[in-house]
């Protein structure tokens, strides 16, 4: 099936990737977003509709004879947005309600991966936090503790200062900084290794893999600060060659698709699997149920082929791997975020140079939050995203820092590290090398 009038649900940097992609797929099909923003509207038509609306967004594919729905974010995925999707017998690319929890909690991730010996890190949930602070004892430090709902992407701790670790503990579940997703925490096992994000495009029984990337998860240069959405990315990661990835595939994600399926959620949609190559092989530190963002952003300019028409199999059951392939070269994205960024974000500041960069730089913008307004304002965290696709990491890397070099304007900033002195992979680092 080769989808003509593809509705993108969601308003980041992820889905304008989403859309800038799909758009240019060879047989050009007409995107749209449900809501999109001011940066995508220039060449999508958006439609102003919360990403939580189902009915909204249903009434939205109706009327505009959509004949292929992808949904980004998690939250639409967790409030059941697919699940009426799908009543319209409308193909829609995101897994259901029930198929989402592998994201939305972390336990019953472990549950699953559990049924599917899926190597991962030993843990414990707790919602009592007398018993919570006393599991700590049966852990060694560095802690890794994190909130069992959706927390967007600031939901884990990973601390050897026992106090920091208490304090995290009680904001969950005395204070509820996380709100429902805080209820119960998890503790588990730390790990060490090299971190790499595996997408996995599922139809319920089976899976084809983009390209691996590398997120920068910490909010400061040197992987420093707190744990952020993602400050950048890069892909393809080095770590893992194409021995490693049908290791992923083999022993994590079709394991994985088998169990969803025998307990009667079959898993459609993008599969991320969170991964840590350690000395032993890879290991599973999260699912997501829909792409890493800003992987995407990197991610999705290296795939070749069609990919509406890729999407429209998974959702529809019947995978056609060939459809896609991958491009040569490799691609870099740089987030730009408000000041202060994940914990006193303060919007308002401005962004000089946006519109410019992208013809004098030859890197694509993603927006997500920023306004027009004589110019660009930042009206969030993650303001938006420069990508940069060329030969190799290094020469991606040196174009988008030179178009990030260009810019000015004020209240913004960006990691100066990311796609830094990539080297060598370790090549040591996985299952039966
Ligand atoms: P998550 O949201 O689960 O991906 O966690 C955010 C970050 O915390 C990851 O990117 C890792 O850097 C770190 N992290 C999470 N789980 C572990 C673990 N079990 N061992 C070591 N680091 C971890
Ligand atoms: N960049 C990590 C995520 O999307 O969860």
């Amino acid at each position: 099936m080769r989808p003509s009038h593809i509705l993108i649900v969601g308003a980041g940097g992820r889905e304008h990737a989403l859309a800038w992609r799909l758009a240019r797929d060879p047989h050009a099909p007409v995107v749209e977003m449900a809501p999109g923003h001011d940066g995508a509207a220039t060449e999508f038509t958006c439609h102003p509709v919360s990403e939580l609306d189902a009915e909204g967004i249903a009434r939205i594919v109706r009327d505009r004879g959509i004949d292929l729905v992808v949904i980004g974010p998690e939250a639409p995925l967790a409030a059941g947005v697919s699940d009426r999707i799908s009543e319209l017998s409308i193909p829609v690319f995101g897994p259901s309600q029930a198929a989402a929890r592998l994201e939305a909690s972390k336990w019953f991730a472990k549950e699953i991966m559990l049924a599917a010996s899926v190597p991962t890190a030993r843990a414990e949930r707790h919602s009592d936090a007398r018993a919570a602070l006393q599991a700590l004892s049966r852990f060694e430090a560095p802690w890794v503790i994190k909130a069992d709902g959706l927390a967007a992407g600031k939901g884990v701790c990973v601390t050897s200062a026992e106090t920091e670790a208490l304090a995290f503990i009680r904001d969950c579940l005395e204070s509820d900084r996380f709100g429902e997703g805080g209820r119960a925490v998890v503790i588990e096992e730390h790990l060490v290794g090299e971190e790499v994000s595996v997408m996995a495009v599922c139809d319920g029984s089976r899976a084809v893999l983009l390209p691996p990337a590398r997120d920068y998860k910490r909010a400061l240069d040197g992987d420093l600060g707190p744990n952020t959405g993602g400050m950048g990315s890069y892909a393809p990661a080095g770590s893992l060659d194409a021995s490693g990835e049908r290791d992923v595939l083999e022993h994590i994600v079709e394991p994985v698709l088998r169990v969803m399926a025998s307990k009667g959620m079959p898993y459609r949609g993008l599969l991320y699997c969170g991964l840590i190559l350690t000395e032993q092989g890879p290991r599973v530190i999260e699912f997501n149920a829909r792409f890493g963002d800003p992987e995407a952003q990197s991610i999705l300019p290296l795939v070749a082929g069609s990919l509406s028409s890729l999407l429209a199999s998974a959702a529809s059951g019947e995978l056609t791997p060939s459809v896609i392939g991958r491009e040569a070269g490799a691609a870099v994205t740089l987030a730009l975020v408000a000041e202060g960024y994940p914990d006193r974000t303060t919007p308002g500041g401005r962004i000089e140079g946006l519109d410019e960069v992208a013809s004098r730089f030859d890197v694509h913008v993603f927006h997500a939050a920023t306004r027009r307004q004589d110019g660009w304002v930042v009206s969030g965290g993650r303001a938006a995203y420069l990508t940069a696709v060329a030969t190799d990491v290094e020469a991606a890397r040196v174009r988008v820092m030179a178009a990030r070099a260009s810019l000015s304007g004020d209240r913004w900033r960006a990691r100066a590290d990311v796609a830094l002195s990539i080297a060598a992979p370790p090549l040591a680092a996985r299952r039966g090398a």
